[in-house]
């Protein structure tokens, strides 16, 4: 893909066209995407604030003057009941109609909190998302699930309700937070693992010039030169599509779509169980640990190659993203376990389990003993 091109990548999803566009320009798309009356936008107040001009630049670029916008703080804390509902207060005083369109910008967390809010109010209105984090763009951005928090559980609230429009500028990279970048880096790997061994092969390829930018990058802070420094568009291109390609197969998650989830189960458990220490993970972090730990468990049963285990680890640690972590009390890894989203009563907890890279299984079973013993 040149510079200027942009990737377009098409799916049907419950029935409903959901287009993702990759390019420098791909907000000024947004107009095809938004019918009569003008949207409402739900955006990250930071993102606002290092970008003042965008904004305006979009809503004129779509010949609305009802300029309704508002901007909230990003991260988990956005995804609760209390925070859905200072949305649909705002969106009462809009008076959003039922044919009306709310555009979310940010990162995973606004846009899954704002998809809940455009999947709900007046029972479903058009969505659009703008994703302004890597991990937005090659994951959360795509394939419509929608997300709260609760009960100490991530993510066990939520609705199925895709973006009619999914516009990804990598100009919103060059500010994003070193921690940002490793959070997306590990979405990124899992994607390549799952459904594309050539990526997988680049990124491992490039991993010292990806340690150079973010092992000793202060997590707060941009990366400077990150841009430029490797082909990030490419990357989010071949990522994107693994991800479309599978929730297009599989919109509900009744099959291929739960490879997605690599990594996730032990993730949540341990980003939910860490919230309350000192050093809460990030999501990025928690999902790399899960990664780790299944590779070792597959390598060990001789279900994976060690090789790829290996490399998968290295891959990991190159881009500063932990691979252990001290293991939950077992009443505490039962529990979170138990209350994990992807449980089912009839065939109890399954797990991605890979078999080498580009293939999982993903009705794997797993006992806590294994966990303990590969977790730290
Ligand atoms: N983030 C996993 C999925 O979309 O299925």
């Amino acid at each position: 893909m040149r510079q200027d091109e942009s990737l377009i990548l098409d799916m049907m999803l419950d029935g409903k066209p959901s287009r993702f566009v990759l390019g420098p320009l791909a907000c000024l798309d947004l107009g095809r995407f938004v019918a009569h009356p003008p949207p409402v936008y739900v955006m990250d107040a930071k993102v606002a604030e290092k970008h003042p001009q965008w904004l305006e630049q979009v809503q004129e670029g779509c010949g609305d003057f009802r300029r309704a916008a508002l901007k909230i703080t990003g991260g988990e804390g956005a995804k609760t009941m209390a925070r859905l509902e200072e949305v649909y207060g705002w969106l009462g005083e809009q008076d959003l109609s039922r044919d009306g369109t709310i555009v979310a910008v940010g990162g995973g967390s606004v846009l899954d909190m704002a998809g809940m809010a455009a999947a709900t109010w007046r029972r479903g209105v058009n969505f659009v998302a703008i994703p302004t984090t890597l991990l937005a763009m090659v994951d959360a951005a795509i394939g419509g699930k929608t997300a709260l928090n609760a009960a100490g559980i991530k993510n066990p609230v939520g609705v199925f309700h895709p973006a009619s429009g999914i516009l990804a500028d990598c100009g919103f990279l060059a500010s994003l937070p070193c921690l940002e970048w490793r959070n997306g880096l590990a979405e990124m790997i899992k994607t390549a693992i799952i459904g594309d061994p050539r990526l997988f092969a680049h990124l491992y390829h490039s991993r010292d010039r990806l340690t150079a930018l973010v092992r000793d990058n202060d997590a707060a802070a941009p990366i400077p030169g990150v841009i430029g420094a490797l082909p990030w568009r490419r990357w989010i291109g071949q990522a994107a599509r693994v991800k479309a390609r599978i929730v297009n197969q599989d919109f509900r998650e009744q099959g291929p779509r739960r490879a997605l989830n690599l990594g996730h189960t032990l993730g949540h458990v341990l980003e939910a169980w860490s919230q309350d220490t000192d050093r809460p993970l990030s999501h990025g972090e928690a999902v790399s640990i899960g990664m780790a730990v299944v590779f070792r468990i597959a390598a060990e049963r001789g279900t994976c190659p060690v090789e790829s285990a290996v490399q998968v680890i290295e891959l990991l640690e190159a881009c500063a993203l932990p691979v252990s972590y001290r293991c939950p009390p077992p009443d505490v890894l039962d529990r979170l376990l138990a209350g994990d989203k992807k449980q089912s009563a009839r065939e109890g907890l399954r797990w991605v389990l890979p078999e080498r890279i580009g293939k999982m299984d993903i009705s794997g079973r797993l006992a806590a003993p294994e966990i303990v013993k590969w977790l730290d």
